[in-house]
């Protein structure tokens, strides 16, 4: 049916009505009085999600442009930076940090599994000499729906005192409780079709004085995402680019949304959602990719044995007009991924829960009882 599409995917999420009315709304000039006083609001507001008294810089961009930002205004050519990897973004802040010419060093754990802190706390400690620049990690990797235990491993680079953390939070910006200044993360990036319940297009970085003190030093090229114009005009609720006006609209009022629904509540939501949609996919017999102990609270990966998982995501894209997203590299065909983030509720996890029932009785999946994804969801989802 047209316009019926449903995004169960882990980016772009939904766009509630209020954003979208505002995407559609005549720009204004980007140098006026009004555009500046919807800055300094927004500013402000990204502060607040953030959790941090740092700057948070917005950039036209996608959640890559901050990654590579987050890369080029703090580091020089040959420096030693440690890369954890378990997954497709882990693997492209390598690819961003060896482009750049990066003296890389990865610490890697197999898809699907999180990255181990004491690997980290190993390496940093044997670091005496204090050549370690950055340590370079992803918290929520979409790629597998595993979170990695952004704590433990922050906690070891402030203890080794001079390595930046440089933390990609793309899928866990606006659905975790990340504590940025309390925890002292220097660099955290993350993108606007994702918690933020708004399309692609805007990207965000977080930058701690440290990282300032880095950035004075650091000689890799940059003009674009230079970002100390973005600091400078933030500063004078002003861009050194033309801005998307219109993102910033949606911006505005998706993050009085967030504001008015609170940080507690929005955790609780993605929380809720996450563990009911695992025990909606354990109930239908189906095995998850990934254990419950590191699920990420955006997007929850299934591996499915009996049918294929290409199989269910084609029968709810035509049947029932819902998006999940498909495994990525080496995973394509073996796991669909099933998105809760930004602007989902109960409700739309209940849906896909049974449309994804619906289908695996369709395939002729071993061991659904109908209606047990169901009931296991709603269960999850009254008790709160
Ligand atoms: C964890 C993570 N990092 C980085 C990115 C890259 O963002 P983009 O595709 O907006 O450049 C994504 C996109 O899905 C992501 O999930």
């Amino acid at each position: 049916m047209d316009d019926k599409t449903m995004l169960m995917i882990p980016g772009p999420t939904p766009v509630p009505e209020r954003a979208l009315t505002a995407l559609g709304k005549h720009p204004i000039g980007h140098r006026t009085g009004e555009f500046s006083a919807l800055i300094g609001e927004v500013n402000a507001a990204l502060k607040w999600l953030h959790q941090t008294e740092n700057d948070v810089l917005t950039l036209a961009a996608s959640g890559t442009g901050a990654m590579e930002a987050g890369i080029i205004n703090f580091l020089s050519a040959g420096d030693r930076v440690v890369v954890g990897s378990n997954g497709k973004f882990g693997d492209r802040w390598a690819q961003v940090a060896k482009a750049y010419g990066l003296n890389v060093e990865m610490i890697e754990a197999e898809w699907g599994k999180p990255l181990d802190p004491e690997a980290f706390r190993a390496v940093l400690e044997a670091d005496t000499d204090k050549t370690i620049k950055a340590v370079v990690i992803t918290h929520s990797e979409t790629s597998t729906g595993v979170l990695n235990d952004l704590e433990a491993i922050v906690g070891y680079i402030k203890a080794h005192g001079t390595a930046l953390s440089i933390v990609d939070a793309v899928t866990s910006l606006g659905a975790y409780d990340l504590k940025v200044d309390e925890l002292g993360i220097d660099v955290v990036g993350s993108g606007s079709q994702k918690g933020y319940m708004i399309p692609p297009g805007l990207a965000f970085v977080s930058v701690s004085e440290k990282a300032w003190t880095a950035y004075a030093t650091a000689n890799l090229p940059r003009f674009y995402l230079d970002l100390g114009k973005y600091r400078k005009t933030a500063a004078k609720n002003s861009t050194p680019f033309t801005p998307p006006i219109n993102l910033y609209f949606a911006l505005h009022a998706a993050l009085q949304m967030m504001q008015n629904e609170g940080l507690e509540a929005i955790f609780a939501r993605h929380d809720r959602l996450k563990r009911a949609t695992r025990a909606a996919v354990k109930a239908m017999g189906l095995p998850l990719f990934g254990a419950d102990e590191c699920a990420s609270p955006a997007i929850t990966a299934v591996a499915p044995v009996s049918v294929k998982a290409e199989d269910i995501r084609s029968l709810l894209s035509k049947k029932f007009d819902i998006a999940l997203a498909g495994g990525q590299d080496h995973l394509k065909g073996k796991i669909f991924r099933i998105g809760h983030l930004g602007f989902v509720s109960d409700r739309d996890v209940l849906t896909a829960i049974a449309a994804i029932e619906a289908a695996l009785i369709e395939l002729g999946h071993d061991g659904v009882a109908p209606g047990a994804g169901i009931a296991a969801a709603a269960q999850v989802l009254n008790a709160g």
